[in-house]
């Protein structure tokens, strides 16, 4: 059995900035409200024409975290990304990227798992690795909420954002990389956060907008009493299964759902808010993305060092949950 370790990473977000105060204009809502309740201050939402479709963000993530990494991309055996918002119901996202990345030799496929998508994704190429099926392998959460946003619906459309995230995993040929990942579903409760049928116009502000004939419904209030437990629990677990506490952990890199979501957790597991990354005030809640864009501008602004051992944590519709613990063994400095 081989390690995965990641040994680049990579993110792009579109350039259009959507700030709480421009949905004051679309719903019945205030920059007050939605910074208080959930943390958010701008999301980034993707533009039609602007070469801004998932593939698009997930290609050009993936170029940068191949660049760190230093591995041309016809040195990668898979891909995988983790999306509720492909652009088209079929060929896979991984596909469209494989082809604008000329990985010629990767095997291409997405996969469905809520918020959780990134982790799940990860926990594949993980075991492809162990095994000896894959050497390096491109793992992807890329994410156009806007295109699923219902822009009448003021509870959801105000927490919503774009943009894709990537890592570079290869096999380790030490004892660094991901230590153990754990996953989680619970489908009898998918009714709390599913994809709906129509599609409300979309505002004059958002013109430029492309939306899809169905658009994402929410019921915020018990999906956060179980967002926090299932977080919380699987944190423990994966903790516990490395024979870890609290204290050795140097980062916690968070599924970006709501801030309060985050703080609860953090209370929870004993570990201050000053070691939890966030991002959310910038970019929302980019479901599968959220945690490859975080772990990527956490490892650019120098905040992780080899050694450092990292918790990876999501929660999403599915219901759908995991966490994944890392030994971190990139220096990019
Ligand atoms: O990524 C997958 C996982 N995602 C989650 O787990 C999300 C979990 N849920 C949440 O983050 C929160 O429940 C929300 C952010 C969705 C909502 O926050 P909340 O503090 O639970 O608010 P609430 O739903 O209890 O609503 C409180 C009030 C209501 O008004 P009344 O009934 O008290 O008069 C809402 O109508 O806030 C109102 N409200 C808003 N007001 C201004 C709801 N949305 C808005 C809004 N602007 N955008």
């Amino acid at each position: 059995m081989f390690r995965a370790r990641i040994i680049g990473t990579g993110s792009t977000t579109p350039k259009r900035i959507l700030t709480n105060v421009d949905l004051e204009k679309i719903v019945d809502t205030s920059d007050e409200w939605i910074t208080r309740r959930t943390g958010i201050k701008e999301r980034r939402i993707a533009q039609k024409g602007a070469g801004e479709n998932a593939f698009d963000l997930a290609a050009d993530a993936s170029l940068k975290a191949l660049e760190m990494a230093k591995v041309s991309p016809d040195e990668l055996d898979l891909i995988i990304v983790g999306t509720i918002t492909p652009d088209r119901q079929f060929p896979a996202v991984a596909c469209l990227v494989q082809n604008k990345i000329n990985a010629d030799n990767a095997n291409a496929f997405d996969i469905s798992a809520g918020c959780s998508g990134f982790l799940y994704a990860l926990s594949i190429a993980e075991n492809a690795i162990a095994v000896g099926s894959c050497k390096k392998a491109l793992v992807i959460g890329a994410e156009r909420l806007s295109s699923v946003a219902n822009w009448q619906d003021r509870s959801t459309c105000v927490l919503l954002g774009d943009g894709a995230g990537v890592v570079v995993l290869s096999q380790a040929d030490d004892d660094n990389g991901i230590l153990s990942t754990h996953l989680g579903s619970d489908g009898r409760c998918w009714e709390l956060l599913y994809s709906e049928e129509g599609n409300p116009d979309p505002p004059k502000i958002l013109d430029a907008f492309e939306g899809k004939p169905y658009y994402l419904a929410m019921e915020g209030n018990k999906l956060f009493k179980k967002a926090v437990r299932h977080l919380a629990d699987v944190a423990t677990k994966a903790l516990e299964h490395n024979n870890l506490s609290a204290s050795d952990i140097k980062l916690v890199v968070p599924h970006q759902a709501n801030i309060r979501i985050i703080q609860a957790l953090a209370e929870k597991i004993s570990i201050p808010m000053e070691k939890v990354y966030t991002n959310i005030h910038k970019y929302g809640n980019t479901s599968s993305a959220s945690i490859p864009i975080a772990l990527d501008e956490a490892n650019r602004e120098g905040l992780l060092k080899p050694g450092d051992i990292i918790l990876l944590v999501t929660f999403g519709a599915g219901l759908t949950w995991g966490a994944s613990v890392v030994r971190w063994s990139l220096d990019i400095f």
